[in-house]
């Protein structure tokens, strides 16, 4: 399945490097964490962050805005060839600002946590290019995963039903055993923080891109 490292868990001190190592073992995007501190309780990374991560990246930057006001925001990590994530929890008119980002042509991604229903954005896929289904609550990577198979199932029969190109990407607690289950539900791409940064990188990444 393609893999998308999740780069806050990287080190800042050998961050080039492990972008590179990152890219030259297949990784076909980066995940970029944005947290707020208010919508979810932590803090991480904000757009002067995108833009370094631009300027050393050869590949898609997806940003994960866990913030309270996308709509603010989401310009700031919307450069050519990248995709922004949007919350359905957020609190505003999701199924507007995926319309607005249609409109001006920003690649868009709809998020849903482990106890959102999927039947909640369904309606919503056809604005979105990926479906990011969480398999832990927002807010820190090294989590336990939560099972969400039924949910990726239920969403790839409707992708596939609807005759939908969106893909389906799942986020938190991925390993080498929890991408399988969740690639037999029907995911297209994982996103990995500890897993792949823990270990060795190009290993890792290549045992998750096998599966
Ligand atoms: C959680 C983030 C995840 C997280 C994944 O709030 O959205 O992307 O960094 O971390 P791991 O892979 O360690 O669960
Ligand atoms: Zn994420």
């Amino acid at each position: 399945m393609l893999v998308s490292p999740s780069i806050v868990a990287a080190s800042l001190l050998k961050i080039q490097d492990q972008v590179r190592e990152c890219e030259n073992a297949g990784s076909t995007s980066f995940h970029l964490d944005v947290m707020d501190g208010n919508f979810v309780p932590n803090i991480t990374v904000g757009p002067d962050y995108y833009d370094f991560l631009r300027s050393i990246s050869r590949i898609r930057i997806e940003s994960h805005l866990m913030v309270m006001r996308p709509d603010l925001y989401y310009s700031k990590f919307a450069k050519p060839g990248d995709l922004v994530f949007i919350h359905y929890e957020s609190p505003i008119n999701t199924l507007g600002l995926l319309k607005r980002m249609r409109d001006e042509g920003v690649d868009a991604g709809i998020v849903i946590n482990p106890d959102t229903p999927f039947s909640k954005v369904s309606d919503l896929l056809e604005y979105a290019q990926i479906l990011l289904i969480m398999s832990v609550y927002p807010g820190f990577s090294g989590q336990k995963f939560i099972d969400v198979s039924d949910k990726i199932h239920e969403a790839s029969t409707f992708i596939r039903k609807n005759g939908l190109k969106t893909k389906i990407e799942v986020d938190g607690g991925i390993n080498d055993n929890t991408a399988r289950i969740v690639k037999n539900a029907g995911a297209d791409i994982v996103v990995s923080a500890s897993y792949i940064f823990s270990g060795n990188i190009s290993d890792r990444i290549r045992i998750l891109s096998s599966i």
